[in-house]
């Protein structure tokens, strides 16, 4: 399995289950550069969001991972993103075939939605499954397609 490049995100509501994911794929020989918040003050998830989109944007980092209370939140703000196909997962079914289908760069979960085991889980599937390409790139270029129509309005 290839280290990867990963950009990790978060806001007060995940700042510890965020340090316990950067530990694990630290321990695994991936890469991790966080963008944030380093502490429990409230702040606000779309802008922890947008720094490590950029990452990504830049190609500074392959993927990207985002926890903030429900992960709804930053699954929001990602997508609003150029580029970002962000997949708001609490299942490992579902963080594995958003890589398979969607070739999602960003996995989103909430804090006070999983675990910390299944966020381990949800993280390996997601870092460790490779788009499939084929049959679904139509349709990830209809996705694009539409943020670019989008653009022009
Ligand atoms: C913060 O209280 C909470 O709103 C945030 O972490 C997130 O769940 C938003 O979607």
């Amino acid at each position: 399995m290839a280290n990867k490049h990963i950009v990790i995100a978060c806001d007060h509501a995940a700042l510890d289950l965020k340090k316990k994911v950067i530990s694990h794929l630290e321990g695994v020989g991936h890469t991790v550069t966080d963008v944030g918040t380093h502490t429990t003050d409230s702040c606000a998830y779309p802008e922890y969001a947008s720094a490590a989109c950029k990452k990504i944007q830049n190609g500074e980092a392959e993927l990207g991972i985002l926890i903030c209370g429900t992960g709804i939140g930053m699954g929001m703000a990602a997508n609003k993103h150029r580029g970002i196909r962000a997949a708001i997962c609490s299942d490992t079914f579902s963080a594995c075939a958003t890589r398979l289908h969607n070739d999602a760069n960003v996995l989103c979960f909430g804090a006070r939605v999983v675990g910390e085991g299944l966020a381990m889980q949800l993280v390996d599937a997601f870092v460790n499954t490779e788009y499939e390409g084929g049959r679904h790139q139509s349709r990830v270029d209809m996705l694009t397609a539409i943020e670019e129509s989008e653009a022009r309005r």
